[in-house]
């Protein structure tokens, strides 16, 4: 490892675990041939990252900036840039420094773009002028330290790219070596840049319920931001974009995206900047936002991963997925090589909601384990005084009406019945009426002698304070600790309002938004290391909280409250573009579903959460013996194939969005061995037939047979054809494939 203002180095990387191969070639000479390498050259003062079809490349100007050069294709190892040079000025109005696309730029300077840092000094300045000052080349990424042209404001840019998808990780250390405080008031992650171009700019939006609206929009001269102000990720909008330039749709063209791995409030802004430039910022929402940093004090940004895709949103998707799998999901001592598929889980909300006791639970593990079941999970209503939403939060005892001899005679049965056992758990929420509250009523956000807005009558724990983050760690080791438990599933069921942490002095109390979500995330890792096999679910009163941030923590996620099937089919092609079908937690529910009232068959709601991961949330204790006999068909036949949709390349081949009478998905497995199939039919209009799927992503030349999963191929569809031939002619639905709220699903396993 070297630190120098003027070293001259490329570090070549050989695998995803970063082997030093050959330090010190010549950038030229060697970067082509490697999958990643970073470079720097001392005399264009230029860096250079370069992955799997991707590359990034920064340079010094000679003002000082720091300043984006390109981001997109994998480049030639001969393809030169000259040092950089700043944007000029246009007219009086708009100064290089906010014309140039800098990698991370101070408000200062006559900055109007968007900035990554922004912060108060002691002396009431509040200019801030970033330039180089050194840097330092890791075997998988580069640090480069920038410093205020005056005052020892450093801020140290971290950029990791992951060689394999050219995933880049990019975020910030902000430190203070001044002798008086200062407020950082607004702290990006990163700032990425593209050249003036038509784009198209996607984003997910929603509301409870309602998660996971792909949003489209051409990108335009201003400036569209898309936030959380809520404490916590949200449902309003998640912490995910692609931009596509020109004419990129699914398959083909451009794609840049990004995630930030932040839980708490978050901003992304997508600018379009007054020379038609574009910029994207993101990291800690500036809103009500200051952090004070002492002399000596440093604050690290979350992290923003970028990425880039020649083959349009599809292509981005895969790699997104692809990278969750292998670099954010937690891999656990029992999961060496990628995290396992999840079991098939039931899940007690929708059938008993608080209503949970031993028998009734017990009756319903028998059922669930009748089915093919991998795991039971007991939700909400086993604890305190829960017998509705008014009561019990906070207080995480065994409620003895409900189960007089605690959990283990209800565990121990699910046991015995060949599932492991999860449990529902809500732990930075207090009802006020509870013990916990009654006891520590300052534990909670609030600001003193002002009213505390309750929703669904219930208060948010302070988990900033280290009392109540020690309470919270406490309670969940021993329930861990004295109970068999194999996973949690993490709720959170409101946003924050009145956000005070009066033990704080004023100035500083802000700090609220950085410290919460670390004291979370510091929980969840030190459960991870005394609990390593306990897995968990982040879910938020549905999706409310899904992130890169705490995927690094949980297995899996729970995406909407929404379980009717139809409304899943858009939800969960929505949740594809940015996450992996791996997290995405699916249950089977009843008809009419209790949302929109909507009837469809058992056969429609399994094919429907068969794209994710499957759970069962049905009443199974009313099921007839045909509802036991096809769910039960149907999970064995999930199980066998689960490896390949959940894990595999995912192709969107017809989108259930915009009201679209039919839609599709394709499953790959990785070595093109096994494909799956999805086709559903929201509703048959004027008798037109299914439309033709030509498949993707399989091997052209090697044999693969069909097989029905549910429903059937069109007569005369051969039984084993080429790859070429499901891809080219494609597979056809049979005749009476029609009708409302129909579903069909196939195989194909190479000979
Ligand atoms: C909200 C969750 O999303 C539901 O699945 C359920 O766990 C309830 N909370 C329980 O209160």
């Amino acid at each position: 490892m070297h630190t120098s203002k003027s070293l001259i180095s490329t570090v070549v990387l050989r695998t995803v675990a970063g082997l030093l191969m050959a330090p010190f070639f010549m950038m030229a000479t060697v970067i082509a041939a490697q999958p990643s390498a970073v470079a720097f050259d001392a005399a264009t003062k230029v860096f250079r990252i370069d992955g799997e079809g991707v590359s990034y490349v920064f340079g010094v100007n000679p003002r000082g900036e720091l300043q984006q050069l390109y981001w997109g294709g994998r480049l030639a190892a001969t393809d030169a840039f000259p040092q950089a040079r700043p944007m000029p000025e246009w007219a009086s109005f708009d100064s290089p420094y906010s014309n140039t696309p800098q990698e991370y730029a101070g408000w200062g300077a006559g900055l109007f773009m968007e900035p990554a840092l922004k912060v108060t000094f002691a002396d009431g300045n509040r200019d801030l002028v970033l330039h180089y000052d050194s840097h330092t080349v890791r075997p998988d990424g580069v640090d480069v330290v920038l410093k205020d042209i005056q005052r020892k404001i450093y801020v140290t840019l971290h950029y990791t790219m992951e060689p394999h998808s050219g995933i880049l990780a990019r975020s910030a250390t902000i430190e203070n070596r001044e002798a008086q405080p200062v407020t950082v008031e607004q702290a990006a992650a990163a700032a990425w840049a593209l050249p003036p171009s038509h784009y198209t700019l996607n984003y997910l939006t929603g509301r409870w319920a309602g998660e996971w609206t792909l949003t489209q929009e051409a990108v335009k001269t201003g400036a569209r931001v898309i936030e959380s102000r809520r404490g916590s990720t949200g449902h309003r909008a998640n912490p995910w974009f692609a931009i596509q330039a020109g004419e990129s749709n699914e398959d083909q063209g451009d794609v840049w995206f990004g995630a930030l791995a932040w839980s708490g409030s978050w901003r992304i802004t997508v600018e379009q900047d007054q020379l038609d430039a574009v910029r994207v910022t993101g990291g800690f929402n500036p809103f009500d936002f200051g952090y004070v940093l002492h002399p000596g004090e440093k604050l690290e940004t979350p992290v923003f991963y970028g990425g880039y895709a020649a083959n349009g949103l599809g292509g981005a998707s895969r790699k997104l997925h692809r990278f969750e799998i292998d670099h954010i999901l937690p891999h656990r001592q029992d999961q060496k090589n990628a995290p396992k598929p999840r079991p098939v889980i039931y899940n007690s909300w929708e059938a008993t909601e608080f209503r949970v006791d031993e028998a009734g639970q017990m009756a319903l593990a028998e059922k669930a384990a009748a089915l093919g079941v991998d795991r039971f999970v007991m939700d909400d209503g086993w604890f305190g005084q829960r017998k509705d939403d008014h009561a019990g939060l906070g207080d995480w005892y065994v409620n003895q009406q409900k189960f007089p001899h605690g959990l283990k005679p209800l565990i121990d049965k699910v046991h015995s019945l060949g599932m492991d056992f999860g449990l529902w758990v809500e732990p930075e929420m207090v009802n006020p009426d509870s013990d916990l509250y009654r006891k520590h009523p300052d534990w909670v956000l609030n600001f003193p002698g002002r009213p505390r807005s309750e929703q669904r009558n219930q208060l948010v724990l302070n988990l900033a304070r280290a009392d109540v983050r020690d309470y919270v760690l406490g309670f969940l080791d021993k329930l861990l600790t004295e109970n068999d438990i194999a996973f949690l599933k993490w709720d959170y069921n409101r946003n924050w309002s009145e956000p005070g942490w009066d033990q704080l002095p004023p100035a500083e109390q802000k700090k609220v938004y950085v410290e919460f979500t670390r004291n979370l995330y510091s929980i969840l890792a030190e459960l991870q290391r005394k609990h390593p096999k306990v897995e968990l679910e982040s879910c938020s009163g549905g999706g409310g909280r899904v992130d890169l941030g705490i995927l690094r923590y949980a297995d899996e996620v729970w995406p909407s409250d929404n379980t009717d099937p139809f409304d899943r089919l858009t939800q969960q092609d929505g949740f594809t573009y940015a996450y992996t079908p791996q997290v995405m937690m699916a249950w089977v529910t009843d008809s009419p579903h209790w949302l929109n009232k909507r009837s469809s068959s058992l056969s429609y709601r399994m094919l429907s959460s068969m794209q994710g991961s499957l759970g069962i949330g049905a009443n199974i204790a009313k099921w007839n013996d045909e509802e036991t006999a096809t769910a039960k068909r149907l999970i064995a036949a999930y199980h066998a194939v689960q490896p390949t949709i959940v894990q595999g390349d995912l192709y969107r081949l017809i989108s259930p969005r915009n009201d679209s009478e039919f839609s599709a998905t394709q499953t790959v497995s990785h070595d093109k061995s096994q494909s799956v199939v999805f086709a559903f039919i929201h509703s048959t209009q004027e008798g037109r037939t299914f439309p033709r799927l030509k498949l993707k992503g399989l091997d052209p030349a090697q044999q693969y047979a069909l097989s029905p999963i549910e429903g059937k191929a069109l007569a005369g569809t051969p039984q084993v054809a080429s790859g070429a031939w499901w891809m080219n002619h494609g597979l056809d639905m049979d005749e009476g494939f029609r009708g409302d709220f129909q579903a069909a699903a196939f195989r194909l396993d190479r000979k």
